[in-house]
């Protein structure tokens, strides 16, 4: 399979200005890509640039989605909302989400299945292999195949520390164990230009979840072209 490269722009930028220019740059600086799968996860309000021609390749996911489909749940987005959005993947259980609004393993858990149920991709990002445990109850293996799982420790998040790569090896290793053959399992922790090849290549994981190099155009384009030459 083609690396799978998701982009997490969190809570950023703060203008509809500066999402269409980092929207724009990279759609420019990537449109040759053959070998690398684009996933860009903006905050809900900038989707509507992601309708644009210039989306090409590049596919859209949400950052965070709502169990429940419809109904008196303020402040949330549901699924079949994004479904209607050209929205593909749906980041679940990322270290934030579980820090600043105490997402347990528990609601985590329903959010999986809930994003399978209306046939999106879950994206289930872990620190630990009890969450991965906790966080795929219920599920059948068939449904596996479905779901990418991201290995984020949460040391390496936004700290310009990333794990080190026979660390990430082991854990990617322990993580396939329980997982079927086709279950795609990323690394995420601050990934940059110098060093996203080498957990593809080295540490064997099938694509990376990149947070802040991914606001930077020039970084991120940089790091597809570093997985393109392989
Ligand atoms: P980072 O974030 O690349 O800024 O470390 C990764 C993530 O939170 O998914």
């Amino acid at each position: 399979m083609k690396p799978l490269i998701v982009a997490n722009w969190k809570m950023n930028p703060n203008t509809l200005a500066e999402a269409e220019q980092i929207f724009n740059s990279v759609a420019e600086g990537i449109k040759e890509i053959k070998n690398t799968e684009v996933v860009i996860c903006p905050p809900y309000i900038y989707f509507s640039i992601f309708n644009s021609q210039l989306l090409g390749d590049i596919k859209v996911g949400a950052q965070n989605s709502f169990w429940e489909e419809k109904g008196a749940f303020t402040g949330e987005i549901s699924l079949p909302m994004l479904k209607g959005l050209n929205v593909e993947y749906v980041i679940i259980g990322h270290s934030e989400r579980r820090k600043y609004f105490g997402e347990t393993d528990e609601m985590i858990n329903k959010k999986v299945l809930s994003v399978l149920k209306q046939e999106l991709k879950p994206i289930l990002c872990i620190d630990n292999m009890a969450q991965l445990k906790k966080d795929l109850a219920e599920i059948n293996r068939e449904e596996f195949k479905k779901i990418i799982i991201a290995f984020e420790p949460i040391s390496a998040i936004g700290t310009g520390n990333p794990y080190d790569l026979e660390g990430a090896e082991k854990m990617r290793n322990l993580i396939k164990s329980v997982l079927e053959e086709e279950t795609p399992i990323l690394y995420g922790g601050s990934v940059n230009s110098q060093n996203a090849a080498g957990f593809i290549e080295k540490a064997g994981f099938q694509g990376l979840l990149i947070g802040g190099a991914s606001l930077n155009p020039k970084e991120f384009i940089k790091i597809i072209g570093s997985l393109e030459k392989n």
